[in-house]
């Protein structure tokens, strides 16, 4: 009798509980899948998302094409993708590239060792001061901290150019009334170019809003500047050529040199004055050599 209530009591005991079983699989497995889903691991399907850009069936100089990235809000840094504005220079533009976070630690980095802007004589390679040139700005040494580092490696592997390829970080500040008339990038002197041969890239990164003005403007680029779609928001510096609109953690990449490494004049570039606001951006200049920094 009583082996037998023993066995008929594991019986009951299996049945009762399944619902709650079931409900409990249920949670943990819904869990799972929303850490997974929180990691990036899994992703939710979103092809309809990447087919509202206006893409041009003709390859008109001006153009934005825009890829989004599948994994949004990476890292805290939003919604990224990458949105082609010329081919003549090679330009494009990373929405949110960086973190706000990041955008302000390297501020508060530069900030006490900020020093007014030099330009490069082009006959001597030495460095002056300029009229061209009113911002201050500042070196952060290539791999100074992992911020740095993170940062860096991002870079490497949205341009396809080595880290040991970039100068350190420069970080830059204008006021109301700073600029930087058009200039290149690349060198014409002998003196720059024997560390790490020529620059062949920029990818300037906007570490804060401007109210108005500051704009990177391209005064020689081929196509037709208005068509871009926040024309009207340009400052009369900025209509002067094909303009982006400096924005907290965008980064803008543009090529001084052509895919034959020839250098491209259309790389012209200029930073307009501000208007409204202050002006925080960091250049990562790329060699077409290791940089021995
Ligand atoms: C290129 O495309 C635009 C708009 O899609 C059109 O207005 C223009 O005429 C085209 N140009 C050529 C050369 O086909
Ligand atoms: C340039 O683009 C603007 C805006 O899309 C358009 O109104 C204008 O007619 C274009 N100009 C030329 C010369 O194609």
């Amino acid at each position: 009798m009583a082996k037998l209530r023993n066995a008929r009591f594991p019986n009951r005991r299996s049945s009762s509980p399944t619902p709650t079983l079931i409900l409990s699989l249920i949670l943990v497995f819904s869990f799972l899948a929303l850490i997974l889903l929180s990691l990036g691991i899994l992703s939710i399907p979103s092809s309809s998302r990447g087919g509202e850009s206006d893409l041009h069936p003709n390859r008109s100089s001006i153009s934005r094409r825009i890829a989004r990235s599948s994994s949004s809000n990476e890292e805290g840094r939003g919604e990224q993708w990458t949105e082609i504005i010329s081919w003549e220079p090679r330009a494009s533009i990373y929405h949110n590239f960086l973190s706000r976070e990041e955008c302000e630690y390297l501020i508060e980095l530069a900030k006490p060792k900020m020093q007014k802007s030099t330009v490069v004589d082009s006959a001597t390679g030495k460095s002056k001061d300029s009229r061209v040139r009113t911002s201050s700005g500042t070196f952060l040494p290539r791999g100074r901290d992992k911020v740095i580092r993170a940062i860096e490696k991002r870079i490497a592997d949205f341009t396809f150019i080595p880290i040991e390829n970039g100068e350190g970080l420069q970080v830059l500040h204008y006021e109301v009334g700073q600029k930087y008339e058009p200039h290149f990038d690349y060198f014409l002197d002998e003196y720059n170019t024997k560390n790490g041969g020529q620059r062949m890239a920029t990818l300037l990164m906007y570490l804060s809003d401007v109210e108005e003005g500051g704009e990177t403007v391209f005064p020689t680029a081929k196509g037709n500047f208005s068509a871009v779609p926040w024309w009207n928001e340009l400052s009369e510096c900025g209509k002067r050529g094909l303009s982006v609109k400096p924005k907290m953690g965008d980064a803008l990449l543009f090529w001084s040199m052509r895919p034959d490494a020839t250098l491209d004049e259309s790389s012209l570039h200029g930073g307009c004055p501000v208007i409204m606001g202050n002006k925080w951006s960091s250049t990562k200049w790329m060699r077409v050599h290791e940089y021995k920094a």
